[in-house]
């Protein structure tokens, strides 16, 4: 059986493709999601490609993790500078290995989003290199499993 990767997204990444492309590109999360599934299967991995606008649900679908994946990969979109929730729900599936991803580089942007919430309780984090940076984390997590 193939292990399971969740690839969790968070608020207004539905909206890639058309928002601010010029920070975040014009791919839409659908293609990335396909591109993951892509990269995922030469790794021997599955991928759960999920988006939601409700903390609530990212955090339910962290603790679901803990049952079903072999590790997360979060890009929690402004929760990730704002959510203890996210942080503890993390915390408590501990020891799953969850990598925080983010499409920008957002140590080169507005000082409210050089703060995460995520990352202390994340094995790494990969900013600024737009959808790769998805690639990357399954790289690493395909490494660690
Ligand atoms: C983001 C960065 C966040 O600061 C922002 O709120 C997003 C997208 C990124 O992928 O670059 O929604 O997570």
């Amino acid at each position: 059986m193939p292990k399971t990767i969740y690839i969790l997204n968070g608020p207004n990444l539905n909206m890639l493709g058309k928002r601010e492309p010029g920070i975040y590109g014009g791919k839409t999360l659908d293609e990335i999601g396909t591109d993951c599934r892509a990269a995922a299967a030469k790794h021997g991995l599955e991928v759960d490609f999920r988006q939601s606008s409700h903390e609530g649900d990212l955090v339910n679908w962290i603790h679901e993790a803990g049952e079903k994946a072999a590790g997360v990969i979060i890009n929690p979109g402004a929760y990730g500078h704002t959510s203890i929730a996210l942080h503890d729900a993390i915390r408590a599936v501990n020891p799953l290995p969850v990598i925080e991803v983010h499409l920008s580089n957002i140590h080169a942007r507005e000082s409210f989003r050089h703060v995460s919430m995520i990352a202390p309780v994340a094995i790494g984090m990969i900013c600024g290199f737009g959808p790769i940076g998805y690639n990357l984390a399954l790289e690493a997590l395909a490494a660690r499993i």
